[in-house]
């Protein structure tokens, strides 16, 4: 067993309830390579974002998860070279097991999701409360989720969403004693998250989503004043990388994401952590087709995961600073 403390991590305590009180969310990206470490650490460490980084168990296998444990040991010392007093979470991203759950925290994971939205309201309960009692013996925290996003997580798709139902929160919070909790309120994993027919067209012709439903947020934040919110599936599927990926030979169609205005909005509420995945995909992906086009014969690695790193750090400052709100807060929480 190896405990996050002694790997110098944090759990998501402090930074939800500095995030609730100062209106703004902490941004959780996902990694499963060391070019999009590099990249969060320096992009977040730039704009001093408290940040935390998540891992699905998709992303554990891909990278072996005793490797996975180093890099995370490693971004720890990154950080700190960069001069940053910013310390950050480790997150298990979606699991489905109590065992993944348990392996994760005896590993070093800071904080784990137990993802019980696809079973019944009452086994959810059960299995995140069995989760909850084992995490809070070792200070590691948990996030469980209530309703069904719609879109792809790891092998699982869900043709449409079913939005969280306020009138559960407040029992599975109080019976679960979890510490935060994802809610589905029309965000959408991946990079289509809407079918055209769900969206306008404006005067452009570029699809508009439906707005998220603001109105069930606030009947929840009724019901669990106070209580830290996570919102999945909140790319907002940049047009300027989907147009570089079909502009070099990739075919992306209909990709729509959550406009950046409506997760300001989000982020201002008791919202206080917001995943973000696919656009960094994109970002990486914009890149690395752009020199391959623009460089047939460039054959190093690093020639094109370079320029993908770096765009993957604009992008998180530009997220932290512009949609989060999170830049320049690290001090308040760190030091
Ligand atoms: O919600 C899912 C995350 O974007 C992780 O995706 O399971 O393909 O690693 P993944
Ligand atoms: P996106 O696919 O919108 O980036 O969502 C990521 C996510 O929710 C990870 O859990
Ligand atoms: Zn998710």
């Amino acid at each position: 067993m190896v405990s996050y403390k002694e790997l110098g991590l944090v759990n998501t305590v402090e930074m939800f309830k500095k995030a609730m009180a100062g209106q703004y969310a902490i941004p959780a990206y996902n990694f499963n390579n060391m070019e999009q470490l590099q990249a969060i650490v320096l992009g977040c460490a730039e704009s001093d974002s408290p940040f935390i980084l998540q891992v699905s168990s998709g992303a554990r296998k891909y990278a072996n998860q005793t490797m996975l444990r180093y890099m995370a040991q490693g971004a720890v010392e990154m950080l700190k070279e960069t001069g940053s007093n910013l310390k950050f979470a480790l997150h298990l991203d979606h699991g489905d097991t109590f065992e993944l759950c348990k392996s994760c925290i005896e590993t070093g994971f800071s904080s784990v999701m137990i993802d019980g939205s696809s079973h019944s309201f009452e086994d959810n309960m059960k299995l995140t409360k069995k989760v909850v009692e084992y995490a809070h013996q070792y200070d590691v925290t948990v996030e469980g989720e209530l309703g069904v996003l719609a879109g792809i997580e790891d092998d699982v798709v869900a043709e449409t969403s079913t939005y969280t139902r306020p009138e559960e929160v407040e029992e599975f919070v109080k019976e679960t004693n979890v510490d935060s909790l994802a809610i589905s309120i029309g965000t959408s994993h991946g990079a289509n998250k809407f079918k055209p027919e769900q969206c306008t067209r404006n005067e452009d012709g570029v699809l508009v989503p439906p707005p998220l439903r603001f109105d069930i947020l606030e009947e929840i934040e009724k019901r669990i004043p106070g209580f830290s919110i996570v919102l999945h599936g909140s790319s907002s599927v940049v047009p300027e990388y989907v147009n570089m990926i079909n502009n070099n030979g990739g075919n992306l169609k209909n990709a729509v994401g959550i406009p950046a205005e409506q997760l300001r909005k989000a982020a201002k509420s008791s919202v206080c952590k917001v995943n973000i995945d696919s656009d960094g995909r994109l970002a990486m992906t914009a890149f690395i087709r752009k020199v391959h086009t623009e460089s047939p014969a460039e054959f190093d690695p690093r020639k094109y995961l370079g320029p993908a790193r770096e765009e993957l750090r604009k992008m998180i400052i530009d997220k932290n600073i512009n949609v989060l709100g999170s830049a320049n807060k690290g001090k308040e929480i760190f030091g």
